[in-house]
């Protein structure tokens, strides 16, 4: 896992319309990176808040470098968002309240296992965005190469994060009732505000709602977050060398993103 950060123009503006020939599918993914960047410093401080003297030290190791790149993809998220809300008024105060609800009152009303949950979730159904754009090549007519390079460098990292999380879950020995709510809440909060935010993003610039296929991505992370529920499930049984195959060598040869610290 290496910690890299990405190199984004903060100068030039946002092309809403970057995947023409799938226009509701890039707004979901730019609505995904202005939603992202609160999920990942969430993650960051629940995972952090449940580390304790009794955390395998090899755990931690893992951990920290997660959060490493969690911090870096919550930079170049927080500045997509500064763009967003330069060129739409009326995103701030829009994701101001979603933020509110999301991360300020819902963890006041959650214990931290379910928050741990939460988080766990999350992670679940990042790999299971990038899985799922990386299959149908998703990415591969972008005019917006700044928005595609973004795109694929969180990616290609989700992938790794889900395993790290849930080994970090598997120890606290959650009730499974705590399970279910805790990836019922994510999962239905986390489609909803993306694919609204999209929504409107979609109405208010006159932009297709076509090329997504919303009801099976909806499917696809029900499915993702509830498999935390099931008896002796563990990311690591899933097979994800497609995205060695498809992305591996763009990633470790890009010269948008830059190594910070790297380990094996
Ligand atoms: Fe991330
Ligand atoms: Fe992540």
């Amino acid at each position: 896992m290496n910690v890299r950060k990405f190199h984004l123009n903060t100068n030039r503006e946002l092309q809403l319309n970057w995947l023409p020939q799938r226009p509701f599918l890039g707004l979901w993914f730019l609505s995904y990176a202005l939603h992202v960047a609160d999920a990942e410093s969430f993650i960051i401080r629940t995972c952090g808040q449940t580390l304790s003297s009794t955390t395998p030290w090899a755990l931690k190791k893992r951990l920290h470098l997660c959060f490493g790149q969690e911090a870096q993809h919550a930079i170049s998220h927080e500045k997509i968002y500064k763009k967003a809300v330069h060129q739409l008024n009326w995103l701030k105060g829009y994701l101001f309240v979603h933020r509110w609800i999301c991360y300020k009152a819902l963890p006041l009303i959650l214990n931290q296992k379910i928050l741990l949950v939460v988080a766990a979730s999350l992670e679940q159904m990042n790999t299971k965005i990038s899985l799922w754009s990386l299959e149908q090549n998703s990415l591969s007519q972008a005019t917006d190469s700044e928005m595609r390079n973004l795109m694929e460098w969180h990616f290609y990292e989700e992938v790794e994060h889900r395993e790290v999380v849930f080994d970090l879950l598997e120890r606290e020995n959650i009730p499974k009732w705590q399970l279910i709510v805790g990836s019922s809440i994510t999962a239905l909060n986390f489609f909803f505000w993306t694919t609204m935010t999209a929504f409107f993003m979609a109405v208010t610039q006159k932009i297709e709602l076509k090329g997504i296929g919303l009801g099976k991505l909806f499917t696809l992370l029900i499915q993702s977050s509830f498999k935390l529920c099931k008896k002796d499930y563990h990311p690591s049984h899933e097979d994800i060398r497609i995205i060695d195959i498809y992305y591996g060598s763009n990633y470790r040869n890009s010269s948008v993103t830059q190594p910070l610290c790297r380990t094996t």
